[in-house]
């Protein structure tokens, strides 16, 4: 298993399994956006050539916010999600940072497991973030 940089090239895999695994997925377009963003740290876990998964965010200032972090089903439960988190961990000290922060849909229970493993808290509920789902921010001090 490699972790290295996510890039252009990468965008249509990446919104396929935005579209197949996130209730509420970033387009292509959003995705270069995102990708071409010079505060932006994106990651790929790859496994034998395969894309596996991915993780995204931003640096705004002192604080870097996760977009997402998503993996193929068939790779799940392999510490790979786990990988990509430390590994961004890893460059916000680097980096000086002193918060991370992202949301999580109350419903997904598996991501909200990965994240309080890694010490993220509960700080606010935003109401129907995703539509009719809400979101809950979680933050994790450095
Ligand atoms: C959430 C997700 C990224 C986890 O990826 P993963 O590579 O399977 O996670 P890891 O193997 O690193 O698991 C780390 C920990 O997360 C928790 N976890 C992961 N999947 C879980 C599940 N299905 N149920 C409960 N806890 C889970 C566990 O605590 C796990 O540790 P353990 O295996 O020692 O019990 C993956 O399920 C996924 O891509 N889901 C769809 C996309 C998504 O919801 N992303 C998050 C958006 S905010």
């Amino acid at each position: 298993m490699n972790i290295e940089e996510l890039n252009l090239k990468d965008v249509k895999e990446i919104a396929a399994m935005e579209s197949k695994y996130i209730y509420y997925p970033y387009s292509e377009s959003v995705l270069c956006e995102i990708l071409k963003n010079p505060n932006c740290l994106a990651l790929k876990v790859v496994e034998d050539g395969v894309l596996a998964g991915y993780i995204s965010g931003q640096f705004v200032i002192d604080e870097f916010n996760i977009n997402n972090v998503v993996i193929k089903e068939a790779y799940r439960r392999k510490g790979y999600a786990s990988a990509l988190l430390s590994e961004v961990i890893k460059e916000c000290q680097k980096q000086k940072i002193k918060k991370l922060y992202l949301e999580v849909a109350t419903t997904n229970e598996a991501a909200q497991q990965l994240y309080a493993k890694f010490g993220f808290k509960f700080s606010y509920e935003r109401k129907k973030y995703y539509g009719d789902q809400s979101a809950l921010v979680l933050i994790k001090s450095l």
